[in-house]
């Protein structure tokens, strides 16, 4: 038998960069949310006298060895539940490979999950997430789903308030951003404007990121709007808001203005063609007022991004601008808790 998963995917609603720590990552907290675009993961296991790992994918660019994280979580789970088995990994990519939709640590999540069904074992839910977080910062949020806050280096993933289904385009530009290679630079420039001196005129925003406050304000705005929205919601129910009550909370938030990502800092430097994508999402100057993005931003290091829509149509007409520029857009939505999980097992693949 074997068990496929969808791998779903996500953006982060805004992301805090910290200063650099000394295990060489980054403090930091984001908003995490996932999305209805996935990916498929088969794992195919059984009990055996020795673990031999074997991993295919239809896309040329995903490793099929031992560097791949859907193998490494493969390898640490059962190291954990102290067993050994024949596993096969089948990755169907249909994500785009160019970063910041948490593409290969959801599949490595997926893998997880499936290998756990497969061998009819699970890990104690502390467990999952430290093998989790071992095989990547973004890996365990796919252990939780929905709306969820993300602190220290990333790892820990707490379950928020959830924003309704809410239609996304994903912008997918050409060019790749390292994620590490980010961080370095987003090093660099603060660096250069701690030597230039606090104050200076021309001086970017960019120094805050070193706050810790300016960390934790992410937290402590979105629980105060969802608290002001909804009183109840403030809770870790999982259980979505309902009616109106659920589309106020994400304009409020945006309204508060921390919806931004710090990489955006550094992306848009690096790669200014990205600017122009933002622009086409955001439908600014081109749409009237009601029509435009509900908010606009790179998602986590990019190079991929996306706009929040209130209706299908307004999504839709986006993603034409964004391939009226030459880039490929994909037209998805925002996906809840509660559906993340009871979509999660999908049914054996069509011959
Ligand atoms: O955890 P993950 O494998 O995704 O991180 C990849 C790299 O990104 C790290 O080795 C580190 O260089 C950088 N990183 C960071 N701070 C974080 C997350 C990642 O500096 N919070």
């Amino acid at each position: 038998m074997s068990t496929r998963v969808r791998s779903y995917s996500k953006i982060n609603l805004g992301l805090r960069i910290g200063p650099p720590r000394p295990d060489g990552f980054h403090s930091l907290s984001t908003l995490y949310q996932t999305l209805a675009l996935h990916d498929f993961v088969t794992v195919t296991a059984s009990p055996a006298p020795e673990t031999t790992i074997t991993l295919e994918s239809n896309h040329p660019g995903v490793p099929t060895d031992s560097s791949n994280t859907a193998w490494k979580i493969v390898e640490k789970a059962l190291t954990s539940l102290k067993m050994c088995a024949k596993v096969h990994i089948r990755i169907q990519k249909d994500l785009p490979v160019q970063g910041g939709m948490g593409a290969g640590s959801a599949n490595a999540a997926a893998a997880l999950i499936g290998l756990e069904k497969e061998l009819n074992k699970e890990l104690i839910s502390k467990e999952r997430m430290a093998i989790a977080a071992e095989v990547g910062s973004d890996v365990p949020l796919f252990l939780v789903g929905g709306t969820s806050l993300g602190e220290d280096r990333g790892q820990i993933a707490t379950p928020y308030p959830d924003l309704p289904p809410t239609p996304c385009v994903i912008a997918v530009p050409s060019v790749g951003v390292s994620t590490p290679a980010a961080f370095r630079e987003w090093d660099r420039r603060i660096a250069e404007q701690q030597a230039s001196g606090p104050g200076k005129p021309g001086q970017s925003a960019l120094t805050g990121g070193v706050e810790i406050d300016r960390i934790k304000e992410l937290s402590r705005v979105y629980a105060s709007i969802s608290h002001e929205i909804r009183p109840s919601m403030t809770g870790t129910s999982g259980i979505p808001p309902q009616g109106d009550l659920a589309r106020d909370l994400l304009p409020a938030l945006v309204r508060t203005g921390i919806l931004t990502n710090d990489f955006q800092e550094v992306a848009f430097v690096q790669h200014p063609s990205l600017r122009d994508i933002l622009h086409a999402l955001l439908g600014k100057d081109q749409v009237s007022a009601d029509q435009q993005a509900i908010t606009a931003m790179l998602s986590g290091s990019g190079s991929s991004l996306y706009g929040l829509y209130r209706n299908e149509d307004e999504a839709n007409a986006a993603a034409q601008r964004v391939q009226q520029q030459g880039t490929r857009a994909i037209v998805t939505k925002t996906l809840p808790r509660s559906q993340y999980w009871s979509n999660m097992f999908a049914g054996p693949e069509q011959a």
